[in-house]
């Protein structure tokens, strides 16, 4: 297992009281599969990928990475752990207006002069297996949607993570190009053999997931792969 969620409870402050986003939350992805989760708006699934982005620490339970269990990581050691084995595509893709396609992924990369080059290759590698490499010094206002999210999700395996988390990447997609999106993660997924999680409203997507997970109310529970 790539990433595992052993037990995960969290809380958020509501007026008075709490609200519990995870409630008791066990999941275990592996490698080079594509685990989907799905569930209504509220249910707690943007949640869960922050808290295995180790991005929110939960009141309870563990989250481990590559085999590295992070419970009690100072925030500096949780952010290198984010650098180097996790990915993570967000709903938008929050490029930088005045950087071209390679360059959004060569800032990933935080490298001194020497391996700077090296950047530069990894990242047109990177914009060919997304089906970019003509565009590579194209800036993000002359890209279409769908090539920025393309970009977005190389630009998560600049730095080879081990999971890659994906939180509703088609949102903002027509219903073509969000599934060329859906395929691109696939096959990076098995290509790569990243622990992914995908995070979509659309049961459309849900046939190409190894796996797919249910969260109804911070409870997780196995849906079948139509969703039905
Ligand atoms: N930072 C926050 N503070 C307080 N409540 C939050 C916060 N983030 C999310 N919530 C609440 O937690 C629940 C789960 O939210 P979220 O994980 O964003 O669900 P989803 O991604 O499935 O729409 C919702 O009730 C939401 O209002
Ligand atoms: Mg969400």
């Amino acid at each position: 297992m790539s990433l595992s969620l052993t037990d995960i409870t969290l809380t958020y402050p509501d007026g008075d009281g709490r609200l519990t986003a995870l409630d008791r939350v066990t999941l275990d992805v592996p490698r080079g599969g594509l685990t989907a989760v799905i569930g209504p708006s509220g249910s707690g699934k943007s949640s869960l990928l922050a808290v295995a982005a180790t991005l929110i620490t939960p009141d309870s339970g563990t989250v481990t990475v590559d085999g590295t269990d992070t419970t009690g990581m100072s925030r500096g050691e949780l952010a290198g752990l984010r650098r180097h084995r996790i990915g993570i595509v967000f709903q938008q893709p929050n490029l930088l207006a005045s950087l071209t396609a390679a360059e959004q992924l060569q800032v990933m990369a935080h490298l001194d002069g020497r391996r700077a080059r090296a950047a530069r290759g990894r990242a047109l590698e990177l914009l060919d297996a997304v089906g970019l490499a003509d565009l590579a010094g194209r800036r993000p206002h002359q890209l279409s949607g769908g090539q920025r999210q393309r970009i977005n999700i190389a630009r998560a395996l600049m730095n080879d993570p081990g999971v890659l988390l994906v939180d509703e990447p088609t949102s903002a997609l027509d219903h073509e190009r969000g599934a060329a999106v859906i395929d691109l993660i696939t096959r990076l997924t098995r290509e790569r053999g990243t622990a992914t999680v995908l995070v979509t409203h659309d049961h459309a997507h849900l046939a190409a997931a190894d796996r797919v997970t249910e969260v109804f109310d911070g409870r997780l529970g196995l849906a079948s792969p139509t969703g039905s």
